[in-house]
C-alpha cells in the first residue's frame, strides 16, 4: 500500500490533507512544530494511530529548531493539547520524549527524528498484523447474518462477508493498512468476497468522505449508509460482524471512539452480530480505569450546524442546516462498554474486552 505520512527524498515530513478529501488530492507539508499542531486540531490529519505518528514527528520539528528542555516540555504539552480523547497522541509524544530526555541538545533532534521514524514504522507493522488475525477471524463469518436471521439464499459460490464499520479506521487514519479496515483489505487481496456498509458518520462524514473513498480507490464493495441505518441492517441479517477503530482502550475493556459507534454495538448486541474492536495495543490506556475517565472531546458547533461538500462543478460549499440560535452540543466520542465488546483485536493476538484481557494484550508477547 502508500503510506499516508513519509519523508521526501530532502527528508521534509510530508502527509494528505484530508480534509479535502474525496474532492481532492491535496499533500501538504509539516515542516514546523506548528504545523504539526494545526494539522491535528484541524483535523486535516486524523484518526488515534496517525494522529500519534504526526505528534512524534511535531516533537522532532520542534527540537529541530529548538532542543533546549524548555523547547521539548513547551512542544509536548502544545501538542498533547492537540487532540484530547486519541491516547496514541500521548504515547507516542511520550516515546519520543524519552528517547531524547537523557541525551545532550545537539543529539536530540536526530534522536527524536529516528524515534518518529520507528513509530511509523511499527504502525504499520501493527496493522499488517491486525489484518492478518482479523482477516482468520472474520472470514469464518461470511453468511452468519443470513444463517442468524433465515433469510441466506441458496446460491453458488462463496458466501460474501458483509462487514458494518463506523468513521474511517482505514488506511489514512494510521500511517497504512488501518486499524478495522486492514482485515478487510487483506480478505480483498487475497480474493475472499468482502462488502463493507459504511456509516457515513456525521457529523464530519469520515465515513462517506474517507471511508468510501479509500474503499473505493482499492476497489472493495461498499455501500454508504446512513448512521441510523445499521440497526435496521443487522435486525435483517444483512450483516455478519461489526468492526470499529477506537481511540482509547481503558483498564477494563471499555472503549471511546467517533460518536456513534456505541449505538451500533447496542444494536448488534440485541441481534446476536459480533462486534470487534481492532486496536494498536498503543491504544490502551492502562491508567484509566474505565471509559467515565476517558476524556471526550467537544467540537466545535459548526462541524454539526453545517454541511461541507461539493457542487456539481466542483466547487466547494459550506452550507447551514440548523437554524440560528438552536443549541448545539457535539462530543466527538463516545464510549461502548466492555460487555458490548466481543473481541479486541491487536497485533499481540485477540483478547476479550476485560481488565484480565487488556492486562494479557499489555503484556503477551510484549518486546
Ligand atoms: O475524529 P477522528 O476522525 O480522528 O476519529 C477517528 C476515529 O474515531 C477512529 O475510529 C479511531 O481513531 C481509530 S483510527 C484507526
Amino acid at each position: 500500500m502508500s503510506r499516508t505520512l513519509w519523508t521526501d527524498d530532502a527528508g521534509i515530513v510530508r502527509t494528505i490533507d484530508q480534509t479535502v478529501l474525496p474532492f481532492e488530492r491535496r499533500e501538504l507539508t509539516l515542516r514546523t512544530l506548528d504545523d504539526c499542531i494545526r494539522a491535528i486540531r484541524d483535523m486535516q490529519v486524523r484518526g488515534a494511530p496517525l494522529i500519534g505518528a504526526v505528534g512524534a514527528w511535531g516533537l522532532a520539528l520542534a527540537l529541530a529548531a529548538d532542543a533546549s528542555d524548555a523547547s521539548l516540555r513547551r512542544a509536548f504539552e502544545r501538542l498533547a493539547a492537540a487532540r484530547p480523547t486519541a491516547v496514541n497522541l500521548r504515547w507516542a509524544l511520550e516515546r519520543v520524549r524519552a528517547r531524547v530526555a537523557d541525551a545532550g541538545p545537539a543529539r536530540r533532534a536526530a534522536l527524536a527524528r529516528a524515534e518518529a521514524g520507528r513509530i511509523c514504522d511499527e504502525d504499520v507493522a501493527c496493522n499488517v498484523r491486525i489484518g492478518e488475525l482479523g482477516a482468520g477471524l472474520l472470514h469464518e463469518l461470511a453468511g452468519r447474518g443470513a444463517q442468524r436471521t433465515g433469510t441466506g439464499r441458496a446460491g453458488s459460490g462463496p458466501a460474501v462477508l458483509n462487514l458494518l464499520t463506523h468513521c474511517n479506521a482505514g488506511r489514512i487514519a494510521t500511517v497504512d493498512h488501518g486499524t478495522a479496515l486492514a482485515p478487510v483489505y487483506r480478505l480483498h487481496a487475497t480474493g475472499v468476497p468482502v462488502h463493507v456498509w459504511v456509516d457515513e458518520t456525521r457529523p464530519r462524514n469520515q465515513g462517506a468522505a474517507l471511508t468510501a473513498w479509500e474503499l473505493a480507490e482499492r476497489g472493495v464493495a461498499h455501500t454508504v449508509i446512513a448512521d441510523n441505518a445499521g440497526g435496521l441492517l443487522m435486525m435483517q441479517g444483512r450483516v455478519d460482524a461489526v468492526i470499529v477503530g477506537c481511540d482509547r482502550v481503558a483498564a477494563n475493556g471499555d472503549v471511546a471512539n467517533k460518536v456513534g459507534t456505541y449505538l451500533k454495538a447496542l444494536a448488534a448486541r440485541d441481534n446476536g452480530v459480533p462486534f470487534y474492536v481492532a486496536c494498536p495495543v498503543s491504544t490502551i490506556d492502562a491508567g484509566a480505569p474505565d471509559g467515565g475517565s476517558i476524556p471526550i472531546e467537544e467540537r466545535a458547533a459548526r462541524e454539526l450546524t453545517h454541511l461541507s461538500g461539493a457542487l456539481d462543478d466542483g466547487s466547494r460549499v459550506s452550507v447551514r442546516i440548523v437554524p440560528e440560535g438552536s443549541a448545539v452540543a457535539n462530543p466527538a466520542f463516545d464510549i461502548t462498554p466492555a460487555r458490548l465488546v466481543t473481541a479486541l483485536l491487536t497485533e499481540r493476538g485477540v483478547f476479550e474486552a476485560s481488565v484480565a484481557g487488556v492486562r494479557a494484550a499489555l503484556t503477551e508477547g510484549a518486546p
